[in-house]
């Protein structure tokens, strides 16, 4: 039936514990539901309507939610604004689930943009501390030279208190256009573009390829968002990012 689970599931959804730890913890009488004590990790429960608690917490189940989009230009990333269509306007039935943006890119900048209603996930995502790779493509006016590369390798100025972290610079074209691939780990207020700033040049166009394990689906036209497998969102959760 609809909004029914086993009840090893329910837990491990909201991520309590393992689903063969569950199991142990279940059949050990910790798990209660409306009161009672249930031993049996294979009995369904209601989402909606009954009350699970462990170790007398209660568990509340929330329908977590994760869309990968392809951000266009000109929309901003946010979940309401008073001038500019949202990247949440691109969302469709987005009614009362809480979805919010994971980070911000640029009104002018495309790509990979996660979209979700879970708190943790965004906040493995973008801690400083936690480093995750973000991969971006850029049209840059003027030659990117190895030199630009050595500097973003040891840290650039770009007027805060430190250095950026050291980013990978990979110059696919030199030109007078240039075409280059940079990894960032982190996610200050246009960082690649000042990135290139300081070393004289300007970004023209800007793309977000990846961001930790999550790849931008090329098969997603520009504006178009699908749900995250369950494989994308394993990897992203188990930190393998
Ligand atoms: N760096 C930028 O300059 N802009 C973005 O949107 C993302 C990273």
């Amino acid at each position: 039936m609809a909004g029914q689970l086993r009840l090893d599931k329910y837990l491990a959804d909201m991520g309590i514990g393992t689903r063969s730890e569950l199991k142990v913890w279940i059949r050990k009488g910790r798990i209660k539901i409306n009161g009672e004590i249930c031993i049996k990790p294979e009995t369904k429960v209601s989402i909606n309507s009954d009350v699970i608690s462990c170790d007398e917490i209660r568990v509340n189940y929330v329908n977590y939610l994760y869309y990968m989009l392809n951000k266009p230009a000109g929309v901003v990333s946010a979940t309401r604004d008073n001038v500019s269509e949202t990247v949440l306007d691109l969302i469709e039935d987005k009614q009362g689930k809480d979805l919010f943006p994971v980070g911000r890119l640029d009104k002018d900048t495309e790509g990979l943009l996660l979209i979700t209603n879970d708190g943790d996930l965004a906040h493995q995502l973008l801690s400083p501390k936690k480093h995750v790779d973000k991969v971006y493509f850029a049209k840059v006016n003027g030659k990117v030279t190895e030199e630009d590369r050595l500097i973003f390798a040891n840290g650039v100025d770009i007027g805060e208190d430190a250095l950026t972290l050291p980013a990978k610079l990979t110059i696919l074209k030199s030109d007078d256009i240039s075409e280059i691939e940079l990894t960032i780990q982190e996610g200050k207020f246009h960082q690649v573009k000042r990135m290139f700033e300081a070393v004289g040049k300007e970004v023209i166009y800007l793309k977000r390829m990846s961001m930790g394990s999550l790849l931008l689906d090329q098969s997603l036209e520009l504006g178009e968002y699908r749900e995250l497998t369950m494989e994308e969102i394993t990897i992203l959760k188990g930190k393998k990012i």
